[in-house]
């Protein structure tokens, strides 16, 4: 699939996230001297910054297949029995959104990722007995934007724990100059600066923009991504300075308009601007937390004179 082209396939092609990367090397390192296979990896982080592309990474680092499904696509126990089965030895599991598993699938996991077996029950009734079956050593990579949205039990079972954090602009930069290398597109250096700048710190972002911006280069340029280019899409593309889109705009505006500012609480902020609280909670607020627009306070979330200025509203007269 030519989206995967995009994402590296080696730790050494991977740009950015340089403490999760030593961390990793050494971890897999260590399991191949071993010729043991990888412990359990928790990978969690905002949306974009790479979890999937990771768990690939560390499946060709270990010389193992990855097979990737997701906490919801797991339906009922008989499904992860019937993937967990078909593991060869060492191979990667990787779940995306693992705390979305259904609890009754969490209790097939435990005996999986501790002792590499299954507990099945079968026969129905006074007859029903439980077996116990063997599995091949595994590596389960699970996804998951928060950790503590994990049940205590599951996350303890992770021998490994790897926060990923938004991407610098200089990171950004280098991705971005990676996928137009990949794309045979011609891009100025100061061009990839200001579209790293406003990736929100997200190569999924950076990778978007460059796709688009790249459309804005072949039909009104000569195919070049140079700065003024890529300033002239980008403000055609609605993406302010900061890397802010309509909703991060809604978002705040409303904030400030309609509740002076805040405190307001998370699920009065949904309502009012008709998004969903997880969507605000996962995507949104991350970021505009980041880089100082709002605050969590006890009494709900409040806008910063920071953002207030960003958005051309006078912070002064709002108190
Ligand atoms: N493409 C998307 N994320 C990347 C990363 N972290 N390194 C290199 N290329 C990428």
């Amino acid at each position: 699939q030519f989206e995967l082209s995009l994402r590296p396939q080696r730790l050494t092609q991977y740009i950015g996230q340089q403490q999760v990367k030593e961390n990793l090397q050494i971890f897999i390192e260590a399991a191949k001297l071993r010729q043991e296979s990888l412990d359990h990896v928790l990978l969690y982080g905002p949306p974009g910054l790479g979890k999937t592309t990771l768990a690939a990474v560390i499946a060709n680092e270990m010389d193992v297949n990855v097979r990737m499904t997701s906490g919801p696509a797991i339906e009922r126990p008989g499904d992860l029995a019937a993937i967990l089965s078909s593991l060869e030895p060492g191979d990667v599991l990787f779940i995306d959104e693992i705390h979305r598993l259904p609890r009754a699938i969490e209790e097939v996991l435990y005996p999986a990722m501790e002792d590499f077996c299954l507990d099945i029950v079968v026969g129905k009734g006074p007859e029903a007995r439980s077996i116990r079956l063997d599995l091949p050593p595994f590596t389960l990579v699970g996804a998951t934007t928060r950790a503590g949205a994990l049940s205590a039990p599951l996350r303890d079972r992770f021998g490994v724990l790897l926060r990923l954090e938004y991407y610098d602009t200089a990171s950004l930069a280098d991705i971005v100059t990676r996928s137009a290398q990949l794309f045979e597109v011609i891009i100025e250096e100061i061009a990839a600066q200001e579209m790293a700048k406003r990736s929100r710190g997200t190569p999924r972002i950076a990778n978007r923009l460059l796709k688009r911006v790249r459309d804005y280069a072949q039909v009104l340029g000569n195919g070049m991504i140079t700065e003024e280019l890529a300033k002239q899409a980008l403000e055609l593309l609605q993406v302010d300075p900061r890397g802010l889109d309509h909703i991060d705009h809604k978002l705040v505006t409303n904030m400030i308009e309609r509740f002076r500012g805040g405190p307001v609480g998370l699920d009065t902020l949904a309502a009012s601007i008709g998004e969903e609280r997880v969507t605000i909670e996962d995507v949104y607020e991350p970021y505009l937390m980041q880089i100082g627009f709002i605050q969590r306070t006890p009494r709900g979330r409040i806008v910063t004179p920071a953002a207030y200025e960003h958005f051309g509203y006078d912070y002064a007269q709002q108190t």
